[in-house]
């Protein structure tokens, strides 16, 4: 059975993004995945301290974060999981803060001594995992898609996990409503995206 793991960067209850996972969640697990989904706004995660204390030792596992918090917790679900759903909506051109300040804690997945210019990724040798990126923005999707850095974000934490995206769901003209719903087009998408996860 595929274990996916969807991790969230939307401050609000069923907004788009909200709706948007939660349609892939559902057909994935109606495809028969078992599936967790973390809304990053109700978990406990600092801020990166940049000291890089993480990155000294080589190794394919997560290096050892100075931090004790929920990231501990989430890092090890990441480890365990076969599929990711990565999503966040776009505020200022780019992933939320809260999106952002979950990605730089990710740097335990480097390998960065620091006599080394630049980071190894430890995961960059091994099997990819699968993920879908779902993003959300006011501009029409297809701006979105490529003037936004939200899209590049994803596919950069994708990347950092071990996964590789494949497919993604970019919805844009929604934020005309405080109580957006998720369009019929978007819907269908996110539904044939959960049972691609779910390896269907
Ligand atoms: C602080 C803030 C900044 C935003 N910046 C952008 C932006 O740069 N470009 C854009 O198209 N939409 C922008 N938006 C609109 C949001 O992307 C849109 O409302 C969001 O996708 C809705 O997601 P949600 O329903 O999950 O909260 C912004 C919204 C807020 C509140």
């Amino acid at each position: 059975m595929t274990r996916i793991l969807a991790i969230n960067g939307s401050y609000r209850d069923d907004g788009i993004t909200d709706q948007a996972v939660t349609t892939v969640v559902q057909a994935a697990q109606t495809a028969g995945a078992e599936v967790e989904v973390i809304r990053l706004r109700e978990y406990p995660i600092e801020f990166c301290l940049n000291c890089r204390e993480c990155t000294q030792q080589p190794g394919t596992a997560p290096g050892q974060c100075v931090q004790h918090d929920g990231m501990t917790d989430l890092l090890d679900r990441i480890e365990v999981a076969d599929a990711f759903i990565l999503a966040s909506p776009t505020n200022f051109g780019s992933a939320t803060a809260l999106f952002k300040r979950f990605m730089e804690r990710l740097i335990v997945y480097a390998y960065w001594p620091w006599a080394m210019h630049a980071p190894q990724l430890r995961k960059a040798g091994e099997p990819r995992k699968k993920a879908v990126l779902i993003t959300s923005c006011a501009a029409p999707a297809i701006l979105g898609r490529w003037a936004y850095g939200t899209r590049k974000q994803l596919q950069m934490t994708a990347k950092t996990i071990g996964a590789e995206p494949v497919g993604s769901l970019s919805m844009g003209m929604i934020a005309k409503q405080s109580h957006p719903v998720l369009p019929a087009r978007a819907m269908k998408r996110a539904q044939a995206l959960g049972r691609k996860l779910a390896g269907e």
